[in-house]
């Protein structure tokens, strides 16, 4: 398959190179810099060599001999790492230029610039600068601040820019990206994450000959489209597992059931509330209730694991931002796995992950294209120990099901107002916290209700989603009128960072 490869080189931005690569319908891949190979492989149309945190002077090389193979984009630190080494210069400042910035075109001709008004805004973040430009080169873009925003040797099918193309602050940063990939690579803009299916069955059938397969299904859009694929082509060599763990929110079985009937997608319900129930009794210690819903998870898969002979495989929902995080990237951070973490070499189960090249919202598209309902695919994260984080305290039957009403009627509320798919998660929490209130003529003491609502794209930060204060309202009359034993409801408006999402 023909690829753009986007070499990293620690830029906290360079995966959204891919992510604007393939939304323009060009398949990319990360490629960590201490990876390249010699010779750029025949697939690959064109490369993009990305920023980085480091400075020239300190910085990781390029691959020099790439030059004039293919066509190249070079964003920032590459841009300058290829003027100080190809005849230019660099100057080091300790002053960073970060921030907005009004570039001018130099050479309008330029297919890189193609289409893109004389004057726009583009997205700063360096603090070296080129002083001179590489041999052979020739400036097309400036700023007030800086001459060479901007340059090219066509000849060497080179292009450089010292900002980044790929944050949306750059207003026409997606027309030049997109200028690059299809007018100087010749990439078409064809490829859709949907039509894969059929290679990405073929590749499991043959890699899973013999043996049958686990996969732990949560719910959960990745886990769901991984197992859909592997059942595809292995047919009923695989057994999905649906936990109840009694940690779910109110009517998540029946639903995500119903889901998996209507893609005829075989899953056997395990029972075991009373389980999880009793280990977690009397615990409140937040990193205690997760490794002991962590532990029984285990438990209950290796038991079913052993009832069932000759299983060979474990399907895990992995996706590309998991696979980059925990090692694939330059600026990687590890992160471990919640799902069954531990379970493969236990078992000498054999890892399948189907959705390993995969971004969330391309996930989306294979599960439409498999059939997933709408509602399905819109479903907002859930956690893996569910409910039980969302329970300050100790988690009991009583203050389970308390929560889940709450939730229940929040969630509705949300989907009444148009307001559930306008933002990224959004849930109730139940603070054991007793306050005062007033019912009939009597005091009652009750515990609080905290909602949250975030924006996010991937978790890892988020802004409290501003929900009109009727939607609030209604939702908190609401709980308060129809949850017993809650005497206050609170909207919860801390950014990630410093606060995270869930509450434990
Ligand atoms: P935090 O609270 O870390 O949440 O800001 C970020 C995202 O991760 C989810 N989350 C979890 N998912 N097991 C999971 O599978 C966990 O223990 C867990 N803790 C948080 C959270 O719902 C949010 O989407």
């Amino acid at each position: 398959m023909e690829k753009l490869w986007v070499v990293d080189f620690g830029s906290q931005y360079s995966l959204l190179l891919v992510r604007r690569a393939r939304e323009l319908g060009v398949y990319a891949e990360l490629l960590p810099w201490h990876s390249c190979p010699p010779e750029v492989p025949p697939e690959v149309r064109g490369v993009i060599f990305s920023g980085s945190y480091a400075s020239v002077s300190e910085g990781p090389p390029l691959p020099a001999s790439w030059i004039g193979q293919r066509p190249a984009l070079a964003i920032c630190y590459s841009a300058q790492w290829l003027a100080a080494h190809g005849g230019g210069a660099v100057a080091e400042s300790h002053a960073r230029e970060f921030g907005p910035a009004e570039v001018t075109v130099l050479e309008p001709d330029s297919p890189l610039w193609k289409g893109i008004p004389s004057r726009s805004q583009v997205w700063m973040s360096h603090s070296d600068t080129i002083t001179a430009l590489p041999k052979g080169a020739l400036p097309t873009a400036r700023t007030d601040k800086i001459p060479f925003a901007a340059y090219e040797d066509p000849a060497r099918q080179l292009y450089a820019v010292q900002f980044h193309p790929e944050v949306a602050h750059t207003t026409y940063g997606k027309a030049l990206l997109q200028n690059f990939l299809y007018h100087l690579c010749g990439f078409s803009g064809s490829w859709r994450p949907e039509d894969e299916i059929e290679t990405l069955v073929a590749e499991l059938r043959q890699a899973m000959p013999t043996g049958q397969a686990l996969c732990a299904l949560s719910g959960g859009i990745d886990s769901t489209v991984a197992a859909l694929l592997v059942h595809r082509a292995i047919g009923e060599r695989f057994h999905g597992l649906f936990v109840d763990t009694g940690l779910l929110r109110a009517e998540e079985k029946n639903q995500v059931l119903a889901a998996y009937k209507s893609v005829d997608l075989p899953v056997t319900v395990i029972e075991a509330q009373d389980r999880f129930f009793s280990a977690l009794k009397g615990v409140t210690e937040p990193e205690k209730k997760r490794q002991i819903i962590g532990r029984i998870f285990i438990e209950i898969f290796e038991e079913e694991a052993r009832q069932r002979p000759d299983v060979r495989y474990l399907v895990q929902g992995t996706i590309y931002p998991d696979v980059v995080e925990s090692g694939a990237g330059v600026s990687a951070k590890i992160k471990s796995h919640h799902n069954v973490g531990g379970l493969p070499d236990k078992l000498s189960l054999q890892l399948v992950e189907p959705l390993r090249r995969f971004f969330k919202d391309e996930v989306r598209a294979l599960g439409a294209r498999l059939g997933l309902p709408t509602s399905f695919l819109e479903r907002h994260p859930f956690p893996g120990p569910g409910l039980a984080v969302r329970i300050l305290g100790e988690v009991t039957p009583e203050r389970v099901v308390r929560l889940q009403k709450a939730d229940q009627l929040f969630l509705e509320t949300l989907q009444r107002a148009g307001w559930y798919t306008r933002t990224w998660q959004a849930f109730a929490v139940l603070v054991p916290q007793r306050t005062v209130g007033v019912s009939g003529d009597n005091r009652s003491y009750g515990e609080i209700i905290a909602l949250r609502a975030v924006d996010s794209t991937d978790g890892m930060t988020a802004a409290p989603t501003f929900l009109p204060y009727e939607v609030l309202t209604e939702a908190a009359r609401r709980i308060l009128a129809e949850v017993p034993d809650i005497t206050r409801v609170v909207y919860d408006i801390s950014t990630k960072p410093p606060a995270t999402i869930e509450w434990e």
